[in-house]
């Protein structure tokens, strides 16, 4: 029996690996991680993270051929096949700080594997690492190997959250770096056996370890780019009175450019885009491509920009002050159908406001208190370390209280923001939230998920990004 072993149980070892199980009768997969507490939740009814029918995946396997530990090295010295998906946190000291990865998380999952190692491994790189990492593992496994064959590959996943058990079903493609050497060419053969299992062999695409690595930082590049260029789009349709939604729907028709991911947001968040890009930039500059990072770093721009673009718009047509305001946020998460909030844009819309002295109430149906407290007291790039070694945050935000019901949290406001698109926001009651607001009473749509007319017949004042501005917002400076 082909024995797997994945470290780290996060949003994509956890996942990826009950599918592996699903899929694969006849391989044993085990999940190991160093929290206790993440182990913990695997193993109980309530699952660390909330995915759409994750639950049911896991209910079918673990125990039969899935198990969830915190042996890691037990377990790791048993597998044949090594998946490694830990942290990879950007730098905030030292060389390449704010931009490079951090890949002492990494470094320590090497250096383990091959202290407890007593059999040939294949070593699979799944979290997004920079170009050349596979280099520098191999050379730590190679120099500690008393004799033992490693192999490593470059497998980057390419699952979305909120839908990551129906893209690992059915995956648009897998993605299988390796040497090309024999022994190489083997390892490649052994890890795509296993996804054949349930992946059509066209879909499974077999390249050199840098072009596997350096495919997941574009990928993601060229998505989060997408999303700049219609937010970029949005500031300018705002000042013409074009409507954003009407120009993607028109540029989206044409098949070169394809409909998807052109919705115009506040801007888009998750613990990918950002941090890819900075590693892109950063690998861009080690070799001396200054343009390129430019062109690169001007996505991640326009993003902040977009950000604080609707912080302004906010403030500025609230009569320049949101002091003391009681301000309705609704939705937290960074999309819908999930519960994680890693650089969500709501943190910085949130810590925008703050510093214009507003009271925020945030509703969020998925993300708990603790969590926003947390993300809206922690540093920059602090999030992306295990849980039990982030920092505290010493105290709660006493001006943001976190309620569980909409229109508890749009109770005396002055403005609603939304700032994630879940689906239960499209049908609120928005004739019993405007009774019970101050007056002039404003929406703030940050996701496009409101009908515009329907709300200013109610009698709101409404800025949905990109669309024609309301007449009250005309004159309003939404740059500062
Ligand atoms: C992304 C990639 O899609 C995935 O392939 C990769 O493996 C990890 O990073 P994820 O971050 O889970 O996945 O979510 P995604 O659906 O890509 O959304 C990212 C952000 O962009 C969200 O904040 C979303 O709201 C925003 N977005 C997306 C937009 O603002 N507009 C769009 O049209 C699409
Ligand atoms: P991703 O979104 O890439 O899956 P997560 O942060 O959700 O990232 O998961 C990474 C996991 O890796 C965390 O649960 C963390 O505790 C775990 N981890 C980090 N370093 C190690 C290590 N050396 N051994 C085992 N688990 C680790």
């Amino acid at each position: 029996m082909v024995k797997i072993c994945c470290i780290g149980a996060g949003y994509v070892g956890g996942p990826t690996m009950a599918v592996i199980a699903l899929k694969c009768p006849s391989i044993e997969v085990v999940v190991v991680d160093i929290s206790v507490p993440r182990i913990t939740a695997w193993n109980s009814d309530t699952l660390p993270i909330y995915e759409p029918g994750l639950d049911e995946v896991v209910k079918q396997c673990r125990g039969k051929n899935l198990f969830f530990s915190t042996d890691v090295e037990k377990h790791v010295s048993e597998a044949d096949i090594i998946f490694v998906s830990v942290n990879t946190p950007t730098k905030t000291r030292g060389l390449g700080a704010g931009k490079a990865a951090d890949l002492t998380y990494w470094e320590s999952a090497a250096r383990m594997i091959a202290d407890v190692s007593k059999s040939d491994k294949i070593v699979v790189e799944k979290s997004t690492v920079p170009v050349k990492t596979a280099e520098a593992i191999e050379k730590i496994l190679t120099h500690n190997s008393k004799g033992i064959k490693y192999q490593i590959l470059s497998n980057p996943e390419f699952l979305a959250e909120g839908t990551a058990i129906k893209d690992l079903f059915n995956p648009d493609r897998v993605l299988i770096g390796g040497r090309e050497t024999p022994d190489g060419q083997k390892a490649v053969k052994a890890l795509k056996d296993v996804y054949a299992h349930w992946v059509p062999e066209d879909r499974i695409i077999c390249s050199n370890l840098w072009s596997a690595e350096l495919s997941k930082l574009a990928a993601n590049a060229f998505l989060a780019q997408r999303i700049s260029s219609v937010n970029a789009m949005s500031a300018l349709c705002e000042a013409t009175g074009a409507n954003v939604a009407e120009v993607s729907h028109a540029i989206g028709t044409d098949t070169r450019i394809g409909s998807k991911f052109l919705n115009s947001s506040v801007g888009f968040g998750g613990s990918c885009f950002q941090k890819d890009i900075l590693n892109l930039v950063y690998i861009c500059e080690c070799n001396g491509l200054t343009e390129v990072a430019n062109y690169w770093k001007q996505v991640i721009k326009v993003n902040d920009y977009q950000k604080n673009r609707f912080v302004n718009r906010i403030v500025s047509s609230m009569f320049n002050t949101v002091s003391r305001k009681k301000i309705a946020v609704l939705g937290f998460a960074f999309k819908k159908d999930t519960s994680d909030t890693r650089e969500t844009p709501a943190i910085d819309v949130c810590k925008g406001l703050l510093g214009d002295n507003a009271r925020l109430s945030i509703y969020d149906p998925l993300v708990t208190e603790d969590q926003i407290q947390r993300d809206l007291s922690m540093n920059k790039f602090d999030w992306d370390h295990p849980i039990h070694l982030q920092p505290m945050s010493p105290t709660s935000v006493k001006e943001v209280s976190i309620v569980w019901d909409v229109y508890e949290a749009t109770k005396d406001a002055h403005g609603v923001c939304i700032l994630t698109e879940w689906d239960e926001f499209k049908t609120l009651d928005f004739q019993r939230i405007y009774a019970n607001m101050q007056k002039p009473a404003f929406v703030f749509d940050g996701r496009n998920v409101v009908d515009v007319e329907k709300l200013r017949e109610i009698g709101f004042i409404v800025y949905s990004i990109g669309k024609p501005l309301d007449s009250w917002l005309k004159d309003m400076p939404a740059v500062a």
